[in-house]
């Protein structure tokens, strides 16, 4: 490996003499690709000879010939010129990066030389990450800062336009080729820093942190953690998740952990109002989905009526990711075609329809089951000891635990095998539907808890 790391640069190559050397399909691919930088490109289809160099900015010998190779090297010593010998990385003075290209935004990957295959599987990678939206899109966000910068703009009120713009759905738009409704937004975002009136209001989005694995949090949550000011984030979202947040961002844990005084709903409410009111992109990263069982509803009541914009990016539930984490269809053709999910919470008491809502369907999905055993005494005198039933518990984590067994026995098992919150209950047929299936690869399964602890 290189000692010492490759600088990155993009050269401004118009009107530079460049020397492509070979007659080979790289060598016209990247005489094109010169070219294409408005570059004055000679493309020598023979053999090296001395003087091919002189009075060259920049050259790539693309022809297969080692010999002729070692000669370009000297020549390109002698006359200053920078070199890149394909494929013979010691004898190169600057390497190709690995290109995504939209527009004028490029995205450049380099391996520092250690493997092209890499860089390119990356690339295919960052290739479905941006589409071709972000072409229009950063010439928009170009045009809009040559305006500001030309109409003395002060620096920060440009920073808040551009964070404006990036936040839009300028991009969205762009992506539903709608790009006169993209340049009504960055019309908006620029005359919103001319004015010397109050901050615009920002923005707060509830966003899903699915149930723990940061593999299972969906590209909006990503996107708006990225960009986010502050994220107002529930106890349970674990370390791998918060992770994902713009590091500048402020983190804020509003979770309620039982024994330990937390901030109510309505302090917590308060807090994203004020964040919002000065401007700030908010987030509200709960675990799971926003609204299964996780007060956002009430959340998004409380914002409306202040008169802050919420927006909601759905999460992966653990309703579902918890029974899919251990292997349990929640719905099998011939065994389970009704699901339900329900909240344990208060089962000793309140939870009337319990044993209705149990009897009606196929498949029971029973989250907060904190009362365990009246929980699940109360399922078996509904269904019979003997229905399978199974908790996940911490699914998708490193930690995760599966005990299976008759409803009838499953808080005794999860007991003895100390089971540890946060925990789903499943009760139903399907439980031990898939366990005797020979290989079984799970999304978020703990077999592959080494590659995810050692990311943490
Ligand atoms: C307050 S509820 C919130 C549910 C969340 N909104 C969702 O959609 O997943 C919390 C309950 O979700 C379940 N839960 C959350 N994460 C879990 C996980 N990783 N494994 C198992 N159950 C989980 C547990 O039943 C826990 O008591």
């Amino acid at each position: 490996m290189n000692a010492t790391p490759y600088y990155p640069v993009f050269l401004d190559l118009h009107e530079r003499r460049c020397v492509v050397l070979g007659d080979t399909a790289l060598a016209e691919e990247k005489a094109v690709g010169l070219r294409a930088t408005g570059a004055t490109v000679v493309h020598l289809r023979r053999p090296f000879t001395q003087g091919d160099l002189a009075g060259a900015y920049l050259a790539i010998d693309a022809s297969d010939d080692p010999e002729g190779q070692r000669a370009a090297r000297v020549e390109a010593d002698r006359e200053r010129v920078l070199l890149n010998v394909a494929d013979v990385t010691h004898q190169c003075d600057w390497i190709a990066p690995a290109l995504v290209r939209r527009g004028p935004l490029q995205i450049a990957i380099s391996t520092s030389g250690e493997s092209p295959f890499l860089a390119r599987a990356l690339r295919e990678r960052i290739e479905t990450m941006f589409g071709e939206e972000w072409g229009p899109f950063t010439a928009l966000m170009g045009r809009m800062r040559r305006r500001l910068r030309r109409e003395g703009v002060s620096s920060d009120a440009q920073q808040r336009a551009y964070r404006r713009l990036v936040r839009s759905e300028a991009i969205d738009l762009l992506r539903d080729g709608d790009a006169s409704g993209a340049a009504a937004i960055a019309v908006t975002v620029e005359q919103g820093a001319h004015s010397t009136g109050p901050t615009p209001l920002g923005e707060v989005v509830l966003a899903g942190a699915g149930p723990g694995d940061p593999d299972l949090v969906t590209l909006g949550t990503r996107a708006v953690l990225a960009d986010a000011d502050v994220v107002f984030h529930d106890a349970l979202v674990g370390a791998g998740v918060l992770r994902l947040c713009n590091p500048r961002a402020r983190l804020i844990d509003a979770g309620k952990r039982s024994g330990r005084r937390s901030a109510s709903q309505a302090d917590i409410n308060d807090a994203m109002i004020a964040a919002a009111r000065d401007g700030d992109l908010v987030v509200r990263l709960k675990g799971g989905d926003p609204f299964l069982f996780g007060r956002g509803g009430e959340e998004v009541e409380a914002l409306q009526r202040a008169g802050v914009p919420v927006r909601v990016i759905s999460g992966v539930s653990a309703a579902l990711a918890a029974p899919a984490a251990a292997g349990i269809p929640v719905t099998h053709r011939g065994v389970a075609g009704s699901v339900a999910f329900v909240t344990g919470h208060r089962a000793g008491g309140e939870l009337t329809a319990l044993e209705g809502l149990a009897r009606s369907v196929d498949t029971l999905v029973v989250l907060m089951p904190a009362e365990l055993d009246a929980i699940a005494g109360r399922l078996a005198a509904a269904l019979g000891d003997d229905r399978p039933a199974a908790i996940v518990s911490k699914a998708t984590t490193p930690e995760q635990q599966v005990i299976r067994g008759p409803i009838g026995h499953i808080a005794a098992a999860a007991r003895a095998a100390r089971v540890r919150p946060p925990s789903t209950l499943v009760v139903g047929d399907v439980v031990g539907l898939l366990s005797g299936a020979g290989s079984l690869d799970l999304a978020g399964q703990p077999a592959r808890a080494g590659a995810f602890a050692a990311s943490r």
